[in-house]
């Protein structure tokens, strides 16, 4: 048995804390936000780490090449025992520092353009229409997440990586394993599981070259001397499997559940369909569903606004915090389609939901479009979908940082 690592400070702030509210974050961490822009916090390991409140520090943070996001440092923050898995040491492009980042974020590029998040949208407006179909052929109640919230970004990004779709079960199964492990031991064999299914599509595709999606794609740009290897296909597609579809889908359903929970802001958004993509990124910042934007190391002293963070000491940017801001963000905590509309659409996009800098997430732009149909469909062909249990009754996910319910059950 491995001896506990003692507390560098029993009195320091333990995170991640869980929030009693689907769209708001823990009474602690606003607490924590009023008192500054940077904070210690304690970890589970007992190790501290900064945890990062203020919007312009997190900003400066994220683009300074000084940090690291390299996994496979030994002293890069595990911020949850899942995350001490050697699977995530290193996990591909989020993972990696320039040059090799990016490299591979140039090679996926092309099919995460907006334009190509454009093109698919007809295609996820059907899909989006025959899940809604399905659900009112069957009658109330529903449950939203295996209905609806989770079969579109799931079929999304089997199509867009060339993943068969009948092996959905699995894949979900194994990704909600792997984020939702307690145990570094628990994610590794998630992860190791979603490895070896990688690998052998990988080996099916390299057998019969010319089929579709980004993993035939890049099977052609293999070269075992050069930019890319098989081992970083097989961790590209393990990240984008990952990274695609359980974050969209709690989105959709918290989304859901904050839409529903402030009636007169539907309303706003369903009188004004001109309104939606404000309201989408007004919901990616109340909601901050992964409620991290970013993890990194200092490889050197970085001095910032009169604190120092020391080489090789951790880095947290909090999303929830960082989306109050108050000095971006007036009256931060109410809910409002409206901020980033019109005049102020540049305003509305400043949450850090999806990071900031080089490592600013890649699927964001199919993530909004894939938000937009989700939230117009569903609300257009079920205008009076309601909660089939009280808001107090979800059954959300603790102790992690990735938010999220595990059912949602819904009438009309
Ligand atoms: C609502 C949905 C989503 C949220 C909230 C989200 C959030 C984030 C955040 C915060 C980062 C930056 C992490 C960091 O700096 O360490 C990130 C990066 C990334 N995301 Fe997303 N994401 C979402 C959807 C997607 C989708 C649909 C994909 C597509 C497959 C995707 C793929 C990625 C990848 C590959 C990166 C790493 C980019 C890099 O390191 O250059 N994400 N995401």
């Amino acid at each position: 048995m491995s001896t506990p690592i003692p507390a560098e400070d029993e009195r320091l702030f333990a995170y991640p804390q869980d929030r009693s509210c689907p769209w708001q974050p823990s009474s602690g961490y606003r607490e924590l936000g009023e008192k500054g822009p940077l904070h210690r916090v304690r970890l589970w390991d007992g190790k501290s780490i900064w945890m990062v409140t203020g919007h312009a520090q997190a900003r400066r943070l994220l683009a300074d090449p000084r940090m690291s996001a390299d996994r496979s440092r030994d002293d890069f923050p595990a911020v949850l025992p899942r995350l001490d898995a050697p699977i995530f040491k290193p996990i591909a492009i989020i993972g990696f520092d320039p040059p090799v980042h990016d490299v591979h974020r140039r090679l996926l590029a092309p099919d995460f353009s907006l334009k190509q998040a454009r093109a698919l949208r007809g295609s996820v407006e059907e899909l989006a229409g025959r899940l809604v179909e399905g659900m009112l052929r069957k009658g109330p109640p529903a449950e939203l997440i295996e209905d609806y919230a989770l079969p579109i970004p799931s079929m999304v990004i089997s199509e867009l990586l060339g993943v068969p779709y009948d092996d959905h079960a699995f894949f979900e199964a194994m990704t909600v394993g792997l984020l939702q492990a307690k145990s570094a031991a628990d994610a590794e064999a998630a992860g190791q599981a979603l490895w070896d299914y990688l690998d052998e599509l990988i080996t099916a595709k390299e057998r019969e070259p010319g089929g579709t999606g980004v993993l035939s794609r890049l099977v052609g740009e293999v070269d075992e001397d050069g930019d890319l290897t098989r081992e970083d296909l097989v961790r590209i597609a393990l990240a984008l499997l990952i990274g695609g579809h359980d974050t969209t889908s709690q989105m959709i359903a918290l989304g859901v559940v904050t839409l529903l929970e402030h009636p007169d802001q539907l309303a706003a958004l369903r009188s004004d369909p001109g309104v939606l993509p404000a309201a989408v990124d007004e919901l990616l910042r109340m909601v901050s569903v992964t409620d991290v934007s970013g993890v990194r190391v200092a490889t050197e002293d970085i001095e910032i606004d009169g604190y120092v963070v020391r080489a090789g000491e951790g880095v947290l940017v909090s999303s929830s915090m960082t989306n109050r801001d108050p000095a971006v963000f007036p009256d931060p905590y109410r809910f409002d389609v409206h901020r980033g509309g019109g005049r102020n659409a540049a305003s509305g996009r400043h949450h850090l939901t999806f990071g900031f800098g080089i490592h600013q997430c890649l699927g964001q732009n199919l993530a909004r479009m894939e938000l937009e149909v989700a939230f117009s469909v569903l609300f257009d062909r079920i205008p009076d979908l309601r909660l089939a249990v009280p808001l107090d009754g979800l059954p959300t996910r603790s102790g992690g940082t990735m938010q999220g319910v595990h059912t949602l059950p819904v009438e009309w």
